[in-house]
Formats: C-alpha cells, sequence, structure tokens
C-alpha cells in the first residue's frame, strides 16, 4: 500500500509541476530567424504590408478617440471590467520599437506579450494566428515605418480572477487555431483567397458569430449574427430569410467595397467603421473572392430577424402626400410628423435616399428588423461613413424625446419594412444606456 501511495503522490507532484511549469512559464518563442534591415525594409514588402495591416483593420482598436493612429489607448468596457489597447507604433519604450520578429509573430499567433504573458482575446488574435508568418512579417515591416509615438498603456481594471493573464493559457487550448490556414484544394483558388482574407484578416466573426459562455466564437453558429456594443452584426450566412442568400456576389462586394448595396441598405455603427477604415481600401478583387467565400458558409436561420419585404404596402410610389395624416392613430401622425420634420429631407418617402444613395433605406434589415436594434441606434448616435466622395453623415437625434424617437421608430418599420410593431419609450430608454459588451 505504501509504495502505490508514493507512486500516486509521484503522479500528482509530476502533474503540479508540468501545470505550474505551462501556466507560469513564459511562452516559447517560434522559431523565426531575425530578418536583416535590408529584407525588413523591402519597399515592396512594406506596401504589401499596409495593405494587409488594414484589411486587418488594426487600427479600428488600435487608436483612442482623439489619439494618434496605432497608438492604442481604446477603452474595452466587458462585464468583469476594462481593458485598453497597446500603442503598436515603433515606440522603443511604450510601443513595440524592440520587439524582434520572432516576439512579433509570437504575438499574432498565440497572443503572448514582449514578456511572455497572455494577452486577452479582445485582441484577435484567434483570427490573425491563421496568417501566413510572411504576412505577418509584411504588417511589422509596415508598423515600423509609422513614425514612434510615446503613449504609456492605461493599466486594465479587471476584477479577480480576470486580471490573472495566466488563466488566458487554459482559454487558449480550446480556442487558439492551430497555426496558419491551409488551402482547401477542391476549393478554388479565389474561394481560398476569400476565405484566407474573411478569416485571418477581417476577423467578421468577431463581431457576427454568437459568443458561448466562455466568450469564445460559437463554431456551431458561425455568422449567425450577434449584438456588439449595442448594434446587431446581423446573420451573414446565406441563410435566404434572414442572412445574406438572397445577395449576389456582386451586391455582396459593392456592400463591402463601399457600405452600400442598391436594394440592402447602407452600413452603420461598427459596420461603417470597418468599411471605412478597412474594407474600402481592398481590391475589388479581393472583396469579391471574400464576397464567394461568405456565399459558401452554411446558412443558419436566427429566429429574431424577420424576413426582409423590400416592396411592402404603401412604399412603392410613396410622396409626401402619402399616407394622408388624417386617418392614422395619434402614434403614427406622431411618428410620420418627426419622419417629415427630421429624417424625409435625407431619407425621401420611397425608400432610395434623396440626399444620396447612401440613405436609401429600402431592403435594409435594419428598417425590417422588429427589434429595432440598430434603427434606434442610429437614431440615437447618427451615422459616419467614408467614401470616395467623401463622408456621408447622418446626425445624432438623442435630444428628441423617447416618445417620439420610439414613434418615428414605429413608423419607419411600418412604412420601410412593412412590419406592423409598435415600439415604446422603455425600449429608448434601454436604448440609450451604455452597452457593455
Ligand atoms: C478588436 C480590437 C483589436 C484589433 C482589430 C486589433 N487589436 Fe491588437 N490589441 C487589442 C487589445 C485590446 C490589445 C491589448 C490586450 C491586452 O492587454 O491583453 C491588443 C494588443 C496587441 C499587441 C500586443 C502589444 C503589447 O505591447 O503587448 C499587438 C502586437 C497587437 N495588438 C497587434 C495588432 C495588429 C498587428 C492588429 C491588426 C492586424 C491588431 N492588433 C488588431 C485589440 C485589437
Ligand atoms: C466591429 C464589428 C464588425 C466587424 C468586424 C464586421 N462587421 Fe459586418 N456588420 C456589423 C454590424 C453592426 C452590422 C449592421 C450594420 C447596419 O446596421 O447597417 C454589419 C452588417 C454587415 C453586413 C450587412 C448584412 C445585412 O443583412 O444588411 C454584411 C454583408 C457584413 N456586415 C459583412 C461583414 C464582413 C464580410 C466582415 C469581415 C470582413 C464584417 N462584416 C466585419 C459589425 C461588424
Ligand atoms: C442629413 C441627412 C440625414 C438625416 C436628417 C437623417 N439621416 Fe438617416 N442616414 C443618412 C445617411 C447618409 C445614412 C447612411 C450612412 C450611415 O449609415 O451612416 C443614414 C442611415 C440611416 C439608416 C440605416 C442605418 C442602418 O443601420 O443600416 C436608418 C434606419 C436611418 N438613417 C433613419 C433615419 C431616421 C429615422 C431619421 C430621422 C430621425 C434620419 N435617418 C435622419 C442621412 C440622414
Amino acid at each position: 500500500m505504501k509504495r502505490v501511495g508514493l507512486a500516486v503522490l509521484a503522479v500528482v507532484v509530476v502533474a503540479a509541476v508540468a501545470a505550474a511549469l505551462f501556466f507560469f512559464l513564459p511562452a516559447s518563442l517560434p522559431d523565426v530567424p531575425e530578418r536583416t534591415v535590408a529584407e525588413r525594409q523591402d519597399p515592396a514588402l512594406v506596401e504589401r504590408g499596409r495593405y494587409l495591416t488594414q484589411a486587418g483593420d488594426c487600427i479600428a482598436c488600435h487608436q483612442a478617440p482623439g489619439g494618434e493612429p496605432y497608438a492604442g489607448g481604446l477603452a474595452f468596457d466587458l462585464p468583469f471590467g476594462t481593458i485598453y489597447s497597446s500603442n503598436i507604433t515603433p515606440d522603443p519604450d511604450t510601443g513595440i520599437g524592440n520587439w524582434t520578429d520572432a516576439e512579433f509573430v509570437r504575438a499574432m499567433r498565440q497572443g503572448v506579450n514582449k514578456a511572455g504573458q497572455n494577452l486577452y482575446p479582445a485582441f484577435p488574435y484567434t483570427a490573425y494566428a491563421q496568417m501566413s508568418t510572411e504576412d505577418i512579417l509584411a504588417i511589422k515591416s509596415y508598423l515600423f515605418t509609422l513614425a514612434p509615438v510615446k503613449a504609456e498603456q492605461e493599466p486594465n481594471k479587471l476584477d479577480f480572477p480576470y486580471d490573472q493573464r495566466w488563466a488566458v493559457r487554459a482559454w487558449n487550448l480550446l480556442y487558439l487555431p492551430d497555426g496558419a490556414m491551409k488551402p482547401q484544394p477542391q476549393q478554388s483558388g479565389e474561394w481560398n483567397r476569400g476565405a484566407y482574407l474573411v478569416e485571418a484578416f477581417g476577423h467578421c466573426g468577431e463581431c457576427h458569430t454568437p459568443r458561448n459562455s466562455f466568450f469564445a466564437l460559437d463554431k456551431d453558429q458561425k455568422f449567425a449574427g450577434s449584438v456588439q456594443q449595442g448594434w446587431k452584426a446581423y446573420n451573414i450566412t446565406s441563410d435566404e430569410t434572414s442572412g445574406i442568400g438572397a445577395w449576389s456576389v456582386d451586391e455582396l462586394t459593392d456592400y463591402l467595397a463601399t457600405g452600400h448595396s442598391d436594394g440592402h441598405g447602407t452600413a452603420a455603427g461598427s459596420m461603417a467603421e470597418a468599411v471605412s477604415f478597412s474594407l474600402r481600401h481592398m481590391s475589388r478583387e479581393d472583396l469579391h473572392a471574400m464576397a464567394v467565400y461568405l456565399k459558401s458558409v452554411p446558412p443558419q436561420a436566427s429566429e429574431v430577424d424577420a424576413k426582409v419585404d423590400p416592396h411592402p404596402p404603401g412604399l412603392d410610389g410613396a410622396t409626401r402626400y402619402s399616407p394622408p395624416p388624417g386617418e392614422l392613430g395619434e402614434n403614427e401622425a406622431l411618428g410620420l410628423r418627426v419622419f417629415q420634420g427630421a429624417c424625409a429631407s435625407c431619407h425621401g418617402w420611397e425608400g432610395s435616399g434623396v440626399q444620396s444613395v447612401f440613405a436609401g433605406l429600402r431592403g435594409a434589415q435594419t428598417v425590417n428588423d422588429p427589434a429595432a436594434i440598430n434603427l434606434l441606434q442610429v437614431i440615437l448616435k447618427g451615422g459616419r461613413l467614408e467614401t470616395e466622395h467623401g463622408v456621408e453623415t447622418m446626425p445624432s437625434f438623442a435630444a428628441y424625446s423617447d416618445s417620439e424617437i420610439a414613434a418615428v421608430a414605429s413608423y419607419v418599420l411600418g412604412h420601410f419594412g412593412g412590419k406592423q410593431v409598435q415600439i415604446s419609450a422603455a425600449d429608448v430608454a434601454k436604448a440609450r444606456q451604455p452597452a457593455v459588451q
């Protein structure tokens, strides 16, 4: 018996030491030889890195409002605290100026910082881990051509045990992909290019895929739609009713390239940012490849989305005289009046947009979603989309009362989407609350 006891003790000790080594020793470095200065600064590589940095939309998170590009400091409000993005300019003290190539590859592949500590997955390294080593190094080459900015990273404010960075290692065991993405030989070259750009760079799933209880993307519901910071990132699977199954590849390409597709509306909220900073700078060829890949993602029906109706009764041929206000109930009349005074000059009555095609609402998911999630957000926060002709903007109407906003939202859903739902003042009050992810 004594011998069995000793054997058990030995196993326990070995397991404990192994666990301690695994969790507390700095993560090992990948075998990436340091490039020479000439190799690092090769202009063709820097240019490719610039394109890929934009495709990965690093700036969306690594610039605080009013701050310098790539200097970090953007706050992420999570249910268990706040974390801040890092300075990724080449400043040697507060940025990544003295990171080696191997350290940078490790950060992108494993989510580990220079000191060997784990980074939080708010940094979407589970997507970037799928980039090729050459592409990661191209991004580093580009980042190192930026002007160094001195900006100390704000310390995170996290509750225990979420402030324990090592705990992320256990999470990585479950959710970190196994290295760079491998091409699927049975698919076309275009499909493979699209898959690589969507998955490893666009990190579309970070917003469009629901999360499980460990805060990881739920693979079984890939791209089925999810609410992020108060905005709904719609279902972008090929489901005919609630996804993009009815969109053609060209329509999808237009939407990614410009933020607008005729008959499908215009990107607002964080999607307008993704288009403004990242997608619209990509080549048409690459965006087409991404659309081809997206159309192949298996359909997932989502319960909350209602079918988009591009021809609801009363929309075709509507003018400012229709419907006559006399036939409406009190709340509908209020909605119509607010629309007339605050919205019609840009959006018009029949859904194609008066100010510009970007204000076209016909066929948009936002005017068909009976939960009015993005509709209330865009009315409260306004919109901003960069286009090749300049910036398209919509002002915020947060100064309007909850009942006025509720009435105009109900009117918009009925008139532009054919959805007869009553949005209440309480819904608007709730939408005004700051969103936690
Ligand atoms: C969705 C938001 C988001 C995007 C997009 C993003 N990052 Fe980050 N990144 C973060 C956050 C947040 C941190 C800090 C994480 C932490 O402290 O644990 C971070 C940390 C880093 C770090 C570690 C820096 C350090 O000093 O430890 C590197 C390197 C980095 N990001 C590079 C990139 C690159 C390159 C891209 C684009 C390809 C990118 N990030 C895109 C959110 C983002
Ligand atoms: C930061 C979050 C975020 C990221 C990243 C993101 N999206 Fe979106 N996306 C949204 C939101 C929010 C909407 C809804 C926009 C609106 O209300 O107009 C949206 C809307 C869309 C739509 C329109 C769907 C419809 O039915 O109207 C498409 C298509 C789309 N996204 C594709 C993509 C692709 C492809 C990527 C990756 C390259 C991506 N998105 C990355 C947040 C995001
Ligand atoms: C100054 C012109 C202007 C006014 C006034 C205006 N909008 Fe907009 N709106 C736009 C533009 C341009 C867009 C597209 C750009 C964007 O989404 O940021 C847009 C987008 C939208 C969208 C689509 C959002 C999405 O998630 O896809 C809705 C819905 C909308 N507006 C409703 C309204 C309502 C309701 C009012 C009145 C309370 C209003 N707008 C007033 C210009 C305007």
